[in-house]
């Protein structure tokens, strides 16, 4: 039986946080079982809005490959690897290069909102305008049938799609399928502070921190700012330790309601309830990590042997898009 082929990658740009976890990994963690599963750390992509500070990109990555680990992908049953150890995704990428109209890089909706974002970077490079190019080598180099990404990465998969389809048409070979998004609800985790979890506002919860950050990060959320007294009723779904409760305490989420409503819970009970549950959920991973990390050296090893089995896949794919090209000898 021959299993369709998923693909996806994440950046090495810092600890992997519990959004990032509910976002996509867990449910990468369950791909694995119905898919044959490719997951990988997309280093050069990191260099697109990076490039000028990449002092901790080697420590990211290493703590990345931990994380992986930790939250169980396996290398086993998922080739997990390094983007920069296959460099056939950088050869692709030159072939896309060539052929991807200005026009289609320049009416990516991220590209404009991204350099205005990140004003304290300088994003008007060539690699920054040219990354969808990477990205379409990343999936096209594997032909993956499905790619699992959020609602706001599909016009990016449309980019692959079109730049499979030019690429096609114009050397005459049917080389590459089109790829299609995988969209699985992905379960929402607000921030500490009820924002989006997210590094730049300093409000995530991660893998790195140890159970007694864990605790006091979640004792000091932020909940129902028109709660005093534990007698005044309270309003969940403005509240993000309610949030956290639909997560971690699936079962006892319509009576933790009904009790905040009814003000017959206070919020420092029901913080400490909620510390408990991500506890209980954070705890072995974070001690997993911090074991992996033990023996950095090992974690090479399995990023190198995975990268080995991606590059002979991608190798596969190169010699035909070469030939396609007629490009060599
Ligand atoms: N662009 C993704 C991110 O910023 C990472 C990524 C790179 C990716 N190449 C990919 C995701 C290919 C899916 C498929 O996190
Ligand atoms: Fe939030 Fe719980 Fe307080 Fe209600 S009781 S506002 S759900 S912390």
């Amino acid at each position: 039986m021959t299993r369709k082929i998923v693909l996806s990658g994440a950046r090495p740009t810092g600890d992997v946080h519990l959004g990032n976890y509910f976002g996509a990994l867990h449910n990468w963690v369950k791909l694995q079982d119905q898919y044959d599963c490719h997951f990988f750390i997309a280093d050069w992509h990191a260099l697109t809005t990076g490039y000028a500070d990449t002092h901790a990109l080697h420590e990211h990555t290493i703590s990345l490959i931990a994380d992986f680990l930790a939250v169980g992908l396996d290398p086993e049953k998922s080739v997990l690897f390094l983007q920069s150890e296959v460099p056939e995704h950088a050869e692709l990428f030159l072939l896309f290069a060539m052929n991807t109209p200005l026009s289609w890089l320049e009416r990516c909706p991220t590209y404009k909102d991204q350099i205005n974002q990140l004003k304290e970077k300088d994003l008007t490079t060539y690699g920054f305008l040219g990354y969808p190019c990477l990205q379409a080598a990343d999936i096209l180099a594997y032909k993956a049938d499905f790619v699992p990404v959020g609602e706001d990465q599909v016009p990016h998969l449309e980019l692959t799609r079109e730049i499979a389809r030019r690429f096609n048409y114009l050397y005459q070979a049917p080389v590459f399928p089109e790829p299609q998004p995988l969209l699985t609800a992905a379960k929402v985790l607000p921030g500490t502070d009820g924002r989006k979890m997210s590094k730049s506002y300093g409000n995530t919860i991660s893998f790195a921190d140890d159970p007694e950050t864990v605790r006091q990060k979640v004792m000091n959320m932020v909940t129902d700012p028109a709660r005093i007294r534990k007698t005044d009723p309270g309003h969940p779904d403005v509240c993000s330790v309610f949030a956290f409760h639909k997560i971690f305490s699936p079962d006892e989420v319509e009576s933790i309601r009904s009790q905040c409503e009814g003000g017959q819970i206070g919020c420092v009970a029901c913080k400490k309830q909620c510390a408990a549950k991500v506890a209980e959920f954070h705890t072995p991973i974070h001690e997993k990590r911090t074991e992996l990390l033990k023996n950095p050296d090992h974690l090479v090893e399995i990023i190198k042997d995975g990268s080995a089995k991606a590059r002979a896949l991608a190798a596969r794919t190169m010699a035909e898009a070469r030939a396609a090209v007629r490009i060599g000898l």
